[in-house]
């Protein structure tokens, strides 16, 4: 198998159970052209240096087009008008500067300490209520009982979404996600479906905003209609953050909780660690997000040519930063392949980097940590089901489809 072919190889899902073997293969490769111009990065030295590139973009997604309806009036007028609306309005990870560090700013006024913060309280309660709700039961699915339910409640609270919506928002999420995953993109069906769910949740954000609007309550989004102190964002970019805040937070977190469950499954000694001792709980987070992360990699487009690593990726090129091998990168972290939550100086790229660095980065520990914690000292004599369980779709963001335990019992 030819280096110039390996990006294919990356997204065939037999090989979601483990890429990893495929990640090494790269190594003293740092940047490679595929055979359709794509051009992968994967070492850490690579990839940080590209992450602060100016000539790096994130505004790579293709211009919304609308399918034809037939009808010449919505055609010729309408959807074009809508095309360029929704093409206009990306969502922050998608815009480049000077407009993305605009949004930012306006967004992380929103995003405070306390308010993240508060959501520890709100997330051990909801575990718990999910546990409750299998108590007396000899297995689980980690993924489905546990991961799947608990980011979308969190956000929701955050944003201020009402309750009873919740379980449309898990819907959603999961079809938005697919705009995250390059082949998808270009996916006739997946388009059609992910520009309905769009419409729905963007019909249903525009209520909502109005809403917040007439009766601001102490919610993310009642602050950002409001206005910030950082500026204030038009309805149609408040709508896209609103979404992408529900994205960005939702599967990345049912995929660290799911991964980390896993890890900590095929390292017993280490759950048994965490049973005993909560504390440990920040360094295994960090180290399951750079052993098995949420995110394997995101993309680009370069807007001129870099010469970087003997390589020069010409302008115009996609291209693929490979954070989950850079986490294994031996050049960077020391025994690579050994999952060792002591490790020193875990600089890993789990959470991106540079302008586009995670805004969600606390909230998401903080949700890893108190699931796995609540996990390890509730679930009694844990076992694996299937091992490897089956995988989802998604090369980007990679995760398991279900996690099913058996169990002594749920304490
Ligand atoms: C374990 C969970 C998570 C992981 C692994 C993760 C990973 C990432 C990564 C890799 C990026 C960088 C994207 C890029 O460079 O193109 C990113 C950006 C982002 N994340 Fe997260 N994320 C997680 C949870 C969250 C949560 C909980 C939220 C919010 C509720 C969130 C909101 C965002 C936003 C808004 C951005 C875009 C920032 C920007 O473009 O400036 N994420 N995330």
């Amino acid at each position: 198998m030819s280096l110039s072919t390996l990006f294919d190889e990356i997204k065939d899902p037999k090989n979601r159970p483990d890429p990893y073997p495929l990640y090494a293969r790269l190594a003293g490769h740092p940047v490679v052209r595929q055979e359709d111009g794509t051009y992968l990065v994967s070492s850490h030295a690579a990839i940080r240096a590209l992450l602060f590139d100016p000539r790096i973009s994130s505004a790579d997604l293709p211009p919304a087009k609308s399918p034809p309806t037939g009808n010449p009036f919505k055609d010729w007028i309408l959807q074009p008008i809508k095309d360029e609306i929704v093409s206009r309005h990306r969502p922050l990870i998608f815009r480049d500067p000077p407009d993305h560090d605009a949004l930012r700013r306006i967004v992380m006024t929103q995003f405070t300490i306390s308010r993240v913060n508060a959501m520890k309280a709100r997330a051990e309660a909801h575990l718990g209520e999910l546990l409750d709700k299998r108590c007396g039961a000899r297995e689980i699915c980690v993924v489905e009982d546990i991961a799947y339910p608990l980011p979308v409640t969190i956000i929701c609270e955050m944003l201020g979404v009402p309750r009873e919506d919740e379980p449309t928002f898990q819907g959603w999420a999961t079809q938005l996600a697919t705009a995250l995953e390059p082949d998808a993109r270009h996916d006739e069906e997946t388009q059609g479906q992910t520009r309905a769910t769009f419409d729905a949740i963007s019909a249903y954000m525009k209520v909502l905003i109005k809403e917040k609007r007439r009766h601001p309550q102490d919610d993310m989004l009642s602050g950002l209609a409001a206005g910030t102190e950082a500026g204030a964002m038009g309805e149609f970019d408040l709508i896209a953050t609103s979404i992408l805040l529900l994205v960005a937070g939702h599967e990345t977190t049912v995929n660290l909780i799911a991964n980390g469950m896993l890890t900590l499954l095929r390292h017993p000694h280490e759950l048994e660690r965490l049973r005993q001792d909560a504390e440990r709980a920040p360094r295994l987070v960090e180290e399951i997000l750079r052993y098995e992360p949420p995110v394997h990699f995101r993309t680009r487009k370069a807007l001129a040519d870099i010469a970087i690593a003997g390589e020069v990726i010409p302008e115009g090129a996609p291209v693929v930063l490979l954070f989950a091998a850079a986490n294994r990168d031996p050049a960077r972290f020391a025994e690579p392949r050994r999952f060792d939550p002591d490790r020193p100086d875990n600089q890993h790229f789990s959470f991106g980097g540079s302008l586009h660095y995670c805004l969600g980065a606390p909230l998401a520990r903080i949700e890893g940590e108190i699931a796995l914690v609540t996990l390890a000292r509730r679930l009694i004599d844990p076992r694996l089901v299937d091992d490897p369980p089956p995988y989802r779709e998604g090369a980007s963001l990679r995760g398991p489809k279900t996690l099913r335990l058996s169990v002594d019992r749920i304490a």
